[in-house]
Formats: C-alpha cells, sequence, structure tokens
C-alpha cells in the first residue's frame, strides 16, 4: 500500500499525474470520486491551512470526514498515540491524515494500519504535501518550465518542515535551491548553499520563499525581538525593488516579521494562490491514495 510521509515516496512520473489532476479538480466545485469513502484526520498540532484543505479537498470529492478532537479524546486518560491510531484504524477509515510534533511518527504508523496515511507534518521532518503544493504554484507561474530556475528560502531554515521538504522535492523538478538565514537559523547540512542576507542573491533568483520563524521550536531565545530579526529578514518593498520575482510563504505569515503588509498586497506574492492550489492539490493525493 502506498502512504505520503515524504515527497520521495512519489515518483517524478506520479507528482506530474498528481498535477495532472489538481489542475482539473481547480475548476471543479465537487465530485463523486471519494463518495462512500472516509477520511479521519488527526492533528495532535495546530493547522488552519493543512487540516482545512484537506478536509475541504475530501468533502469536494465526495468523501465522508471525521477529525478527532485531541484535545477531548481519550488522550487526555492517558492513551497513547498508537493506540489512539490504532482505535481509529479499527474503524476503517480508507484514509489517515496525521500531524504530529514528533519526527518520524507518521511514518512509524504504516505498518500497522490498513489504509493509507498522510504526513501533515511531522515535527520539523516533513510537510509532504506543503512542498507538493509550492512546486505545483511554482510550475504554474512558469508555466511547467522549472529547470534552471533558482529559489531562496529565507529565515528558521533549521526547524522548518516546509524546506526539509522543499529541499528534497524542488532540485529534482531542476530547481536550485539556497538559503538564507541568521546563524542560528541555519540548516543542518552542507549541500546548499546558504547566506545570512538577501541582498547578497537577490539579483540571481527567480523565487523567494519566506518561512515563519518557528521560535515554539527553539529551545533558546536568540533574538531581542522578533522586530529585531525582522530588520534583515523581512521581506520588503525595499526588498523587491521593481525585480521579476515570485514570492511564497507557506503560513501562517508573521505579518512585518517574514513579510510586510505592503508586500502581502503585492501582486508578486502568491501566498493565497499557494492556499487555493493546496485544496486541489490535495483532492488529487486522496484520489491517488484513496483509489489505489
Ligand atoms: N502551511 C501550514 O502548514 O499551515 P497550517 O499550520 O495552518 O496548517
Amino acid at each position: 500500500m502506498q502512504h505520503l510521509i515524504k515527497t520521495s515516496d512519489f515518483t517524478k512520473d506520479e507528482i506530474l499525474n498528481i498535477y495532472d489532476d489538481a489542475k482539473m479538480f481547480l475548476d471543479m466545485e465537487s465530485s463523486e470520486v471519494l463518495k462512500g469513502k472516509l477520511i479521519v484526520t488527526l492533528f495532535f498540532e495546530n493547522s488552519t491551512r493543512t487540516r482545512s484543505a484537506f478536509e475541504i479537498a475530501a468533502k469536494r470529492l465526495g468523501a465522508e470526514v471525521v477529525s478527532l478532537d485531541v484535545g477531548t479524546s481519550s488522550r487526555s486518560k492517558g492513551e497513547t498515540i498508537f493506540d489512539t491510531v490504532m482505535n481509529i484504524n479499527a474503524m476503517g477509515p480508507d484514509a489517515i491524515i496525521i500531524r504530529h510534533s514528533d519526527c518520524g511518527l507518521p511514518g512509524s504508523l504504516v505498518d500497522y494500519v490498513d489504509c493509507p496515511v498522510i504526513n501533515a507534518g511531522d515535527g520539523k521532518n516533513a510537510h509532504p504535501t506543503q512542498a507538493l503544493l509550492d512546486l505545483f504554484t511554482i510550475m504554474e507561474h512558469f508555466d511547467g518550465e522549472t529547470q534552471g530556475k533558482r529559489i531562496a528560502i529565507v529565515g528558521d531554515v533549521k526547524t522548518s518542515r516546509v524546506a526539509g521538504s522543499n529541499m528534497k522535492l524542488l532540485p529534482r523538478f531542476g530547481i536550485d535551491v539556497c538559503f538564507v538565514a541568521p546563524e542560528c537559523f541555519k540548516a543542518e547540512t552542507d549541500e546548499f548553499k546558504q547566506y545570512d542576507n538577501i541582498s547578497k542573491v537577490i539579483d540571481n533568483i527567480d523565487i523567494v520563499m519566506s518561512l515563519r520563524t518557528q521560535l515554539e521550536r527553539h529551545h533558546e531565545v536568540y533574538f531581542q525581538s522578533l522586530n529585531e530579526y525582522a530588520k534583515d529578514y523581512c521581506i520588503t518593498k525595499e526588498t523587491f525593488g521593481n525585480r521579476d520575482l515570485l514570492l511564497l510563504h507557506p503560513g501562517p505569515v508573521n505579518r512585518n516579521v517574514d513579510i510586510s503588509d505592503e508586500m502581502l498586497l503585492d501582486p508578486r506574492c502568491k501566498v493565497l494562490r499557494q492556499v487555493k492550489n493546496g485544496v486541489a492539490v490535495r483532492m488529487a493525493v486522496l484520489k491517488k491514495l484513496v483509489l489505489q
């Protein structure tokens, strides 16, 4: 059985087929592709976009959706995550979508369940559907031509599962990745070029992906304030000038820390297009995995 734990679970051809379906779903209000199927979402970490997008995607395909309210579940009586998932599995869902702060947790479940597991984000490890929708948005913007495009991923690269998934997915489609981050947020890899200021790469890139500063995943305080961080890393009109660049962010955006209010309204900023595309891409992922 095929699951989606990391982007490499899909071949390039499978991803392109998913994108063909996603393009079709972008213009489709509803379908009955998954009529009679049951999708369960288990979000042990907060979410606005990913959870809503998966639930809307499943409903638009005609599936039923059950979302465990983790706060009122029997987790509070001491039931383990594993037992929680085994009990949900015993109810016969057609897919389980799970987000948890522990790296590797979704992948550890696949041998014990009878349906596809979809990783909706595991700690700082991976967020495969976010990277898939990011690449879809890049492809849409560049009319499918990604070979040789260059992206700077800016901000808290160190703890970002979005960066973690994109640094693996984007190079498979010919996109050159570099990182821009202060010393304390640099990626723990020598595989990609890293810069401490976006001014050093802004004239040599096509795409900027800003990231949220994930203070909840750091155990030390590096900055006196986020305002201090923003002085160098917030993407503003001044950062972009009149350059022809695509601006992405996975959300939630810390306004005037990650991206300025003014830049969020700039037509080069496609943050809400990413969100719209996220529903269509997740519809295509659900169709592929549930009907396998
Ligand atoms: N991009 C993203 O994962 O957003 P949420 O945390 O709101 O799901």
